[in-house]
């Protein structure tokens, strides 16, 4: 069950927007930001049945953007690493096994304390200072083994 506040954002969304379907990415944000930092079944066709909507439709924009992370719970710490051609070129493989080996989980896990969660992703738009990841809503970039470090330690 969504919470009140949550319903409410949702509601001025639909307000400005001038289509109900305008309003599905918002929702979803929304959704995900002020629950449990995940989108379960349930809470897509809560967003369904709000907007007025299919459920398909609210499933769709669900999963094709990255930056929700439907049904499958996340750890504190949701890592996405881009694998894509700028990020692979510098090595993006090495600075995943990287990753892999130092917080012991492998791509689509979450570590044994639920901290952190380890996926990769296509193209987040940051090219130009690859290789680069994502962690929750911040970029990590021109990514070397020892910043990686920083970084997971600065997050411990
Ligand atoms: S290829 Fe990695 S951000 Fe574009």
């Amino acid at each position: 069950m969504l919470a009140d506040k949550t319903v409410e954002k949702i509601g001025a969304m639909m307000k400005v927007q001038p289509d109900r379907h305008s309003a599905v990415m918002g929702a979803l944000w929304a959704v995900q930001q002020d629950g449990k930092g995940y989108l379960t079944r349930g809470d897509l066709e809560e967003i369904s049945k709000i907007l007025k909507i299919a459920p398909v439709e609210v499933q769709a924009a669900a999963t094709f953007y990255t930056m929700y992370n439907v049904v499958d719970p996340v750890g504190k710490y949701h890592i996405q690493v881009c694998r894509n051609i700028s990020c692979w070129l510098l090595g993006a493989e090495k600075i995943i096994a990287h990753i892999e080996k130092v917080l012991d989980v492998k791509i689509g896990g979450t570590t044994a304390d639920k901290r952190f969660s380890l996926k990769t992703v296509e193209c987040l738009g940051s090219c130009g200072t690859a290789p680069m990841m994502q962690i929750n809503d911040d970029y990590y970039e021109n990514l070397t083994f020892e910043s990686v470090d920083q970084i997971l330690k600065n997050l411990l």
